[in-house]
């Protein structure tokens, strides 16, 4: 008995079978009414009592094993089959694979980003919690302009030292900062969100994006300034596109100006986009005030630069033709995934 269990052992060990009709017979040879299992235990009354309990114990072990190995063999068989189904049909429907999208103010982002980026500008950042020096003191607001007034600025109260902590209405902020921990020259790009305390509308809100640029070396000219804000109209909207100066005044730039481009959807000749004019507002900019960069430390009558800010949401709605600035904000997919990008 010894013997047929160890051969039957060793037979049932190479038994590879893939189809269920093969499994069946094997189970029926094994543990079928008149299979070998049934036929051992029969003989198992014959066996001396002496040997009983080695013998029990062999013929329960072999006993498991063949149900083992034919459960086995059946898992094995429904793998194959369940391969063997995905490439059953190869015109049902591919799984869907969704992607997410780039959001239309980050698109916009780094496309100016990367423009500036060919001129030799790099990216820098500063904190969205600010105090008065980096966003106004320094950049040359008196200590009355309004722009400091509750109206316009978030401040935070409950400060100990007397200079109150306020989220940046700017990114301009930055400017103080770079050039407060850097030597000219410098060529920096510098995006963010801005805070004003503005109610919120179709044209407004109380968060938005800006990105700000800031260029200080020997011998910058007012011309260098519109050389290259005109490469990066050009590059943003196209070749043909011009701009035009506008004189205009902020504290930290002296002469300051507002740059307009010239308005793609109508080529110039007026329309609803640029409400009859030809032209659209998008930046402001000018040369850097000497006392702003004697406030950081930077020598005046050495060095010379220009500045400007524009704000992000106003190009991304003039890109996409966006209606409304709170489409931005309200996560809403439908809106969402109508923006791919190679940026
Ligand atoms: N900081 C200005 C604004 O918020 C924009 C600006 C930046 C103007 C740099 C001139 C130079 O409107």
């Amino acid at each position: 008995m010894k013997n047929i269990i160890e051969k039957e052992l060793a037979v049932l060990e190479q038994i590879d079978i893939k189809n269920s009709e093969e499994i069946e017979q094997i189970r029926i040879k094994y543990l079928g009414k008149k299979g070998i299992l049934s036929d051992l235990f029969a003989q198992f009354k014959n066996v001396p009592n002496e040997q009983k309990r080695e013998m029990g114990l062999l013929l329960n072990d072999f006993k498991t094993r063949v149900e083992n190995k034919i459960a086995m063999l059946k898992e094995n068989m429904e793998n194959v089959d369940s391969k063997s189904v995905d490439f059953d049909d190869l015109t049902k429907p591919a799984t869907l694979f969704t992607l997410g999208s780039r959001h239309p103010l980050s698109i916009v982002r780094n496309e100016i980003i990367e423009i500036f980026s060919h001129i030799g500008y790099s990216v820098a950042e500063g904190p969205e919690i600010e105090d008065d020096r980096h966003v106004f003191s320094a950049l040359n607001f008196p200590p009355e302009h309004p722009a400091r007034d509750m109206q316009d600025t978030f401040f935070i109260e409950n400060r100990t030292d007397n200079n109150h902590a306020v989220l940046r209405t700017h990114t301009s902020s930055v400017q103080v900062r770079v050039m407060e921990r850097q030597k000219p020259p410098i060529r920096i790009v510098a995006p963010g969100r801005v805070f004003r305390n503005e109610a919120i509308s179709a044209r407004a809100h109380c968060i938005f994006h800006q990105i700000e640029g800031l260029y200080i070396d020997k011998n910058v000219s007012f011309a260098d300034l519109k050389q290259s804000l005109l490469y990066f109209a050009k590059e943003m909207f196209g070749e043909q596109t011009q701009i035009r100066l506008r004189p205009s005044y902020f504290p930290f730039t002296e002469p300051s100006a507002e740059m307009d481009v010239s308005c793609n959807l109508c080529g110039g000749k007026g329309c609803n986009i640029c409400k009859g004019t030809g032209w659209l507002e998008i930046m402001g900019c000018g040369m850097i005030d000497p006392n702003v960069l004697e406030a950081s430390g930077i020598d005046s009558k050495v060095y010379s630069g220009f500045a400007f800010g524009m704000g992000i949401e106003r190009i991304a709605m003039l890109k996409y033709d966006i209606k409304d600035l709170r489409l931005y904000f309200e996560n809403d997919l439908r809106f969402l995934k109508q923006f791919s990008s190679a940026f």
